[in-house]
């Protein structure tokens, strides 16, 4: 049948029909919201390239997890901006570090604790040269040397789930790292907790505005040693088949809008729980253009949440998640 006699236009005139034939839903749920902690009381530090995320003390951020719990999102992935960093990023398994502190506050709240809490594991927030792993100097030049990190990530994690971490979630793309904290939970006795792999991360422009909000920037080079080159698709199946032989249980797709051809692919590739990180550059582009009227900030914000879940994603990490948890 075609026109005349068929008119897809006739599904389309009324919000109810709409929602009837409606593909995709968003639900608060669905939303992982992104918090970075940092040292202190009472600080609520505005991050300039990203309007609308804050540096959050513990107290506050606690604040803002019972806020996101009432607003029904799904769960909150933490970040960590410690008091000081060093050469191998000591603070991210210390047990009183930041997002350990974080952990413990958010679990003795009884609303926020009903949020799946999510730790970020990953050194770059703690070392001082700003890098994933660990860097050794050879003849003038830098590594990252990857398996001597494998042993500090896993102590992250362990260190994350002694104090309450739902879920581990490893962003260093380290080779072999999903089995090395596997390996290291079970043997701590956390044979229960999940780990949510970035299986597939790639070196990307839009992260500039998180090193600011986590100040992680890297002090020289850049990461396209460790992260993936952008060019490339069946490399992050690879990543993705390989995170999953390891031992994740959930994987994670960054970012979401320059890559949901991957999501996409990802989704056909694998039938496990799997989200989208819709990260800060994505995030910031859209608010400039929120900032200059150029675009309707409710419908946008939405729209591209909207396009994650079609590509594929279970669950999407984006810093929206109150805003569009409120339009929702
Ligand atoms: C840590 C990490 C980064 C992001 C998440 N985890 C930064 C990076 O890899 O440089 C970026 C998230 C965002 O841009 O919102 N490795």
């Amino acid at each position: 049948m075609t026109f005349p006699a068929m008119r897809m236009r006739r599904l389309r005139r009324t919000d109810s029909l709409r929602a009837l034939v409606r593909e995709t839903t968003l639900d608060p749920g669905d939303l992982i919201y992104p918090l970075f902690i940092c040292p202190g009381e009472g600080v609520r530090r505005a991050v300039g390239s990203m309007p609308g995320v804050f540096n959050l003390s513990v107290d506050e951020a606690v604040r803002e997890a019972e806020e996101a719990a009432s607003l029904g999102i799904g769960g909150l992935l933490l970040f960590g901006l410690p008091e000081s960093k060093d050469e191998t990023g000591t603070g991210a398994w210390d047990a009183n570090g930041i997002v350990q502190q974080a952990l413990r506050a958010l679990k003795a709240s009884p609303a926020a604790k009903k949020l799946v809490l999510m730790g970020d594991v990953c050194l770059c927030e703690y070392t001082s040269h700003g890098h994933c792993g660990i860097v050794k100097e050879q003849n003038g030049s830098f590594d990252v040397e990857n398996d001597s990190t494998l042993e500090l990530l896993a102590r992250t994690a362990v260190s994350q789930a002694q104090v309450g971490a739902d879920i581990v979630a490893p962003s260093d793309m380290m080779d072999g790292r999903v089995a090395a904290i596997r390996s290291a939970l079970d043997a701590a006795g956390f044979t229960q907790t999940p780990i949510l792999s970035y299986a597939s991360k790639f070196a990307s422009a839009f992260y500039g505005p998180f090193r600011e909000a986590a100040d992680s920037a890297p002090q020289f080079g850049d990461r396209r040693t460790y992260q993936m080159d952008g060019a490339n698709l069946r490399e992050a199946l690879r990543e993705i088949e390989l995170d999953l032989a390891e031992g994740a249980d959930m994987i994670l797709m960054k970012p979401a809008m320059p890559y949901l051809d991957v999501v996409r692919a990802a989704r056909e590739l694998t039938g496990v729980p799997m989200g989208a990180y819709q990260v800060s550059g994505e995030y910031s582009m859209l608010h400039a253009a929120f900032e200059r009227g150029w675009l309707d900030r409710d419908r946008a914000t939405l729209e591209s949440l909207v396009s994650m879940r079609r590509a594929g994603a279970d669950f999407i990490v984006t810093y929206f998640a109150k805003d569009a948890a409120r339009l929702l």
